[in-house]
C-alpha cells in the first residue's frame, strides 16, 4: 500500500495566495517525509475549474470560464514549484479524463439507486455554491465563509440521497475516532450529521459550465460532486497506461481548512459509499491564516504574496514560518513583520549562523576534517528517540509540533556551543580531545536535525548535509551516531540577510 496525500483543488477564481501556499506545502511536508521513510508516496494537487464560483468570476471579467481557469491554473502549478513541492500530478478538472470518469462514477451512484428527481428551495452561497442549512447562517442571512447576504433559490434538480447514509456515516465516525483531525473538526462533523441530513443537489440545470450528466444532457452534475472525485479520478489518469487506484486508493491523509469540511467530511464520504468505494483514512482540518495586514515590514510592505516572498528570502523560509508561526490545526496570524521576525531569530541566527560557525570552527582548528572521536554523551543525550517522536507528530499531522521537536535541538544545540565555549578550549593544547568532541557533536547534531527538517527545509538542508558530507536523505540515518565523518566544506550564509532595497 502506497501513501496517498492530497490538497483541495483550488478555485481558479482567483490568483493564489497564503492560504494556498499553506495546505499545499503542508502536504508537501508529509509527502517529503514519508518519501524519507521510503514510502511510496503519491502527492494530489491542482484546480478546480468548473461550477458558479468560476463561472460568475469570468463573467465579471468578460471572458469565458475556459480562458480564466487557462489563465489561472497556470498560476497554481507555478505557486507549487516556487514553493519547492513535489506533487506528482497537478489535476485540472477541465481534463477529458476527469470528465468520462466523473460520468462513470455517478452513473454508477445512479444506477445503484442514490439519485433521485427533486425540488428544494433555501437560502444560498454563490461562491461556495451551497445552500446553508439553519445552523449555518450567519446574522444578517449571510454566508458564514463569505460574508456576503445569501439568495432565496429554488431549483429542480437530481439529488443525491444523503439522508439515507446518515446511519452508515455515524457508523464511521464511530469506528474510527481519529478519521477526522482534529478532534474538534470531528466533533462538529459528527454533530452536523446528527443533526439531520437532508439530501443534496447533485446537479444543475441552469448553469451551463460544468460536467454534463450523462442520463439527462439539460443538467450538468453540481460542481462539488465533479471537485470531490477529483481525488479518485487522477489515480485513473495521472500515469499514462496505469491505474494507480490499485496502490494509493483510498487517500491516506487529506488537508483541507475547515470552510470546506462539511463536504469533505459528509457528503465526500457518503458519496464513496454510494459508489462502492473505500473512504479515507484520515482527514486533517487546518486552521486558518489570518492576514494580519497592519503590520508592515521593510521588505514586503504589507502584502503576503508567496511568491514575492519566496523571490526575496527563499521558498524554505516561507515554508518554515507557515508550518512554525501557527500551531497546525489552528487559526492564526501571519505577517510580514512577523515573517522577518522568525527569519532573522530563528532561522538566520538559531540554525544558520549554528551551521556556519560549527563548520567554520571544523576548518579553522581541524583543518576541516571532523574528528573521528565520540561526542559528548549529553549531546547524544539530546538526540535520543527524537526521531521516533517526530514520525510520531508526523503521523498524527501535528507538523508544528513536530517541527518544535526539532527545534528544542536547534536551540540546545545553540546553548551547548555558548556553553562549551569551543573558542577558549581551542587556545589550550591540553584540552585537545574535549574540543574534538565537541566538534565531532556539534556537526553531528547538525546533521541529525537538518535530515529532520529536511521535508520542511529541502534546499537549505540539502546544502547544509551536502557540506558535511552527508549524502543520504531517508530518514534511517537520522540517528545521533551514524554520521559517516570525513572532511567538512565551508558553507556559504543559508539565510542571508534582505536588505530593503534588494525589494525594489
Ligand atoms: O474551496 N487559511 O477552493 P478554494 C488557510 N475548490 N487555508 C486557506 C485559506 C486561509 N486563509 N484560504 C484558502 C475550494 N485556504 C474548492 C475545493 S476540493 C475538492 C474543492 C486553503 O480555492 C484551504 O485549504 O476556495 C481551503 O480549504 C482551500 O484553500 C479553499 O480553496
Ligand atoms: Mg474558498
Amino acid at each position: 500500500m502506497g501513501y496517498y496525500v492530497t490538497t483541495p483543488i483550488y478555485y481558479v477564481n482567483g490568483a493564489p495566495h497564503m492560504g494556498h501556499a499553506y495546505s499545499t506545502v503542508a502536504a508537501d511536508v508529509l509527502a517529503r517525509h514519508m518519501r524519507q521513510r521510503g514510502e511510496d508516496v503519491f502527492f494530489l494537487t491542482g484546480t478546480d475549474e468548473h461550477g458558479e464560483p468560476v463561472a460568475n468570476a469570468a463573467e465579471k471579467e468578460g471572458i469565458t470560464p475556459r480562458e480564466l481557469g487557462d489563465r489561472n491554473a497556470p498560476r497554481f502549478r507555478e505557486l507549487a514549484a516556487t514553493l519547492g513541492v513535489t506533487n506528482d500530478f497537478f489535476i485540472r478538472t477541465t481534463d477529458p479524463e476527469h470528465i468520462a470518469a466523473v460520468q462513470e462514477v455517478l452513473q454508477r451512484v445512479y444506477d445503484a439507486g442514490h439519485v433521485e428527481f427533486g425540488s428544494y428551495e433555501g437560502p444560498y452561497c454563490p461562491r461556495c455554491a451551497d445552500f446553508k442549512t439553519e445552523t449555518e447562517i450567519l446574522e444578517g442571512n449571510r454566508c458564514p465563509i463569505h460574508l456576503i447576504e445569501l439568495v432565496q433559490q429554488k431549483e429542480d434538480n437530481y439529488f443525491f440521497k444523503l439522508s439515507t447514509f446518515q446511519e452508515r456515516l455515524e457508523q464511521l465516525y464511530e469506528d474510527n475516532p481519529e478519521w477526522v483531525l482534529p478532534k474538534i473538526r470531528f466533533n462538529e462533523a459528527l454533530s452536523f450529521i446528527r443533526s439531520g441530513l437532508r439530501d443534496v443537489s447533485l446537479s444543475r440545470r441552469n448553469i451551463k459550465w460544468g460536467v454534463p450528466v450523462p442520463w439527462d444532457q439539460d443538467h450538468v452534475f453540481y460542481v462539488w460532486f465533479d471537485a470531490l472525485l477529483n481525488y479518485r479520478t487522477a489515480l485513473t489518469y495521472a500515469r499514462e497506461g496505469e491505474d494507480l487506484t490499485e496502490e494509493f486508493w483510498p487517500p491516506s491523509v487529506q488537508i483541507l481548512a475547515k470552510d470546506i469540511l462539511k463536504f469533505h467530511a459528509v457528503y465526500w464520504p457518503a458519496l464513496l459509499m454510494a459508489a462502492g468505494l473505500e473512504v479515507p483514512a484520515r482527514l486533517y482540518i487546518h486552521g486558518y491564516l489570518l492576514m494580519d495586514e497592519h503590520k508592515m515590514s521593510k521588505s514586503l510592505g504589507n502584502t503576503m504574496d508567496p511568491f514575492r516572498i519566496a523571490e526575496l528570502y527563499g521558498a524554505d523560509a516561507l515554508r518554515f514560518y507557515l508550518l512554525r508561526e501557527v500551531a497546525f490545526g489552528s487559526d492564526g496570524s501571519v505577517s510580514p513583520e512577523g515573517f522577518e521576525a522568525r527569519y532573522s531569530t530563528e532561522l538566520a541566527n538559531d540554525y544558520g549562523n549554528l551551521a556556519s560557525r560549527s563548520l567554520a570552527m571544523v576548518a579553522r582548528y581541524r583543518e576541516g576534517v571532523l574528528p573521528d572521536v565520540d561526542p559528548p554523551a549529553a549531546v547524544a543525550e539530546q538526540f535520543d528517540g527524537l526521531l521516533e517522536a517526530v514520525s510520531a507528530r508526523i503521523d498524527s499531522v501535528d507538523l508544528s509540533g513536530a517541527l518544535e521537536d526539532i527545534w528544542l535541538r536547534v536551540r540546545w544545540l545553540n546553548g551547548f556551543v555558548q556553553s562549551q565555549e569551543p573558542w577558549k578550549l581551542a587556545k589550550d593544547p591540553e584540552r585537545a580531545a574535549d574540543l574534538d568532541a565537541i566538534l565531532r557533536g556539534l556537526v553531528e547534531g547538525l546533521r541529525v536535525v537538518s535530515l529532520l527538517l529536511h521535508a520542511f527545509m529541502p534546499a537549505t538542508t540539502d546544502t547544509l548535509l551536502t557540506a558535511i558530507g552527508e549524502d543520504r536523505r531517508e530518514l534511517a540515518a537520522a540517528v545521533f551516531g551514524a554520521s559517516p565523518g570525513g572532511t567538512v566544506a565551508a558553507l556559504e550564509p543559508l539565510f542571508p540577510r534582505v536588505e530593503a532595497e534588494d525589494a525594489g
